[in-house]
């Protein structure tokens, strides 16, 4: 007990950051199991003495909001890759702190040294701290890529005393930090890439951009284990969250806002890796539509909503009869419970049952279906293999479903049908109702899955 008092560790969750005084195999907090580690705590700098006085450079006279300039948007830096620009809100925003997360290997180093080199390009000083690759590997990197990244000043360091002190000499507008694993402070006696490692150095780094206006991006290792804090221990310290997601055999990456103090989260931008880089997809709605030759029984497109932007996106099913045991329930893309949902609602509203059958989903492309919105498709692709008939080939379902088999109607629908007459579809199975502008797309309005049903395969 005494060793304990004297040494003052305590017990952190890798995935979520929460501390607990004793070890547990289960995180309190964020329930990831075989998370907790033990760690020094950090020294509680935030917790002054009594009386204490703050220093000048926290001390600012309080001012009416009006006077406060609030010139964000002509105040923001172009990076010119547009989906980047636009998952960030639309440009980088002067003193802000930005998380990039994701899986090793992914391309968070390349995404961010291509936009080093479109901002030095463009004139704005940048300094990119190495603390995993050495100078060597990143300009063989560098070499790969179609744009010249002579200008971009790079600085291989672990220490971030150092990474603040060269900063703070050199001005950069943008500050790069790859990654938020490596680098470290003297002071905490922790290694680096421990929770209380990775909290502070990015407070200080936060600390930094706010008092300097300079931009800092933190590269953030998704973890498996290994007693490595992940990027989720940062989220709520930094302003902006993006993760860079996209499966190893697929050389299209997603890039996600899922936090931003700066503009609309849940926007999503869509690249391409080559082998000169990352690129741009400029219409990835023709990327999330598997090869549509002959049709198929199962395949039924729907048009989301990702952030502020229509997306089209193609889900398919498969049902075949359950060989032994227990029939299987596979979806890659749907939440499974909102699969077993639908299921459920088809067998009792529509009478299609499917408890003697295997059911896979799979949403093409590697994207998951977040919204509701979906859930037609999801039934008319469903349907459409029991029966093993295909679908009209140029439709497109929009709508929730309810427990009663009633089908509701989705936001912005004109913008949906707008996307989907863009890539040439004709018709849009939705709910009744509701006013139509002119889209290009005829409309068969469907009350419930049992008129749904009917329509498709009487
Ligand atoms: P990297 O940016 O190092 O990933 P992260 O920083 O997220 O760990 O990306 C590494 C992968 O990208 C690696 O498998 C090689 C591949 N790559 C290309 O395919 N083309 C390229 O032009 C570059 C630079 C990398
Ligand atoms: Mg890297």
């Amino acid at each position: 007990m005494t060793s304990r008092a004297k040494t003052r560790t305590a017990f952190f969750c890798t995935d979520c950051g929460n501390e607990t005084p004793r070890w547990q195999g289960q995180c309190p907090a964020c329930d990831a199991w075989n998370t907790l580690v033990e760690e020094p705590r950090p020294p509680s700098s935030g917790r002054r003495r009594a009386g204490a006085v703050a220093p000048a450079s926290d001390r600012r006279p309080p001012r009416r909001l009006g006077e406060v300039e609030a010139d964000a948007d002509a105040g923001r830096w172009l990076t010119t890759i547009g989906d980047f620009d636009h998952v960030l809100g639309g440009g980088i925003v002067p003193g802000s702190l930005v998380l990039i997360g994701g899986e090793p290997g992914i391309g968070k180093s390349t995404l961010l040294l291509q936009v080093a080199a479109h901002l030095s390009a463009g004139g704005r000083p940048v300094l990119y701290v190495s603390g995993e690759e050495s100078a060597l590997q990143v300009r063989l990197r560098a070499d790969r890529l179609s744009e010249p990244t002579d200008e971009v000043t790079i600085l291989e360091t672990t220490a971030l005393e150092a990474v603040l002190e060269e900063a703070a000499s050199l001005r950069p507008d943008i500050l790069f930090v790859d990654s938020v694993q490596t680098v470290h402070v003297a002071e905490l006696e922790s290694a680096a890439g421990s929770v209380g490692q990775v909290r502070e150095c990015a407070a200080r780094l936060q600390r930094f951009a706010k008092e300097t206006g300079t931009a800092v991006f933190l590269v953030g290792h998704v973890t498996k284990g290994g007693g490595i804090a992940g990027p989720k221990t940062l989220e709520h310290i930094v302003d902006t969250v993006l993760y860079f997601e996209g499966a190893p055999a697929q050389d299209h990456r997603i890039l996600r806002t899922t936090k931003n103090r700066f503009g609309g989260s849940d926007e999503l931008g869509v690249f391409r890796m080559s082998d000169s880089g990352l690129h741009v997809v400029e219409n990835p709605s023709a990327l999330f539509l598997s090869a549509r030759g002959r049709p198929v029984p199962g395949s039924a497109v729907t048009a989301g909503i990702e952030g502020t932007r229509p997306l089209l996106v193609e889900v398919q099913a498969l049902v075949a009869r359950a060989s032994y045991g227990a029939p299987q329930r596979v979806a890659a893309g749907l939440d499974p419970k909102r699969l077993a949902l639908l299921l459920a609602v088809l067998e009792k509203r529509a009478g299609r049952s499917f408890s003697q059958l295997d059911v896979f989903i799979n949403v093409v492309g590697g994207l998951r279906l977040r919204e509701t919105g979906a859930d037609l498709a999801v039934c008319a692709a469903l349907l459409s293999s029991a029966a093993d008939r295909p679908l009209p080939s140029d439709a497109v379902f929009l709508g929730e479903v309810g427990l009663g088999g009633e089908i509701r109607r989705v936001s912005q629908t004109d913008r949906r049908l707008a996307e989907a007459a863009r890539m040439g579809f004709q018709t849009a199975f939705l709910a009744p109702g509701g006013n139509a502008p002119e889209s290009g797309v005829t409309r068969h309005g469907v009350e419930d899955l049992h008129a749904l049903a009917g329509r498709l395969f009487s």
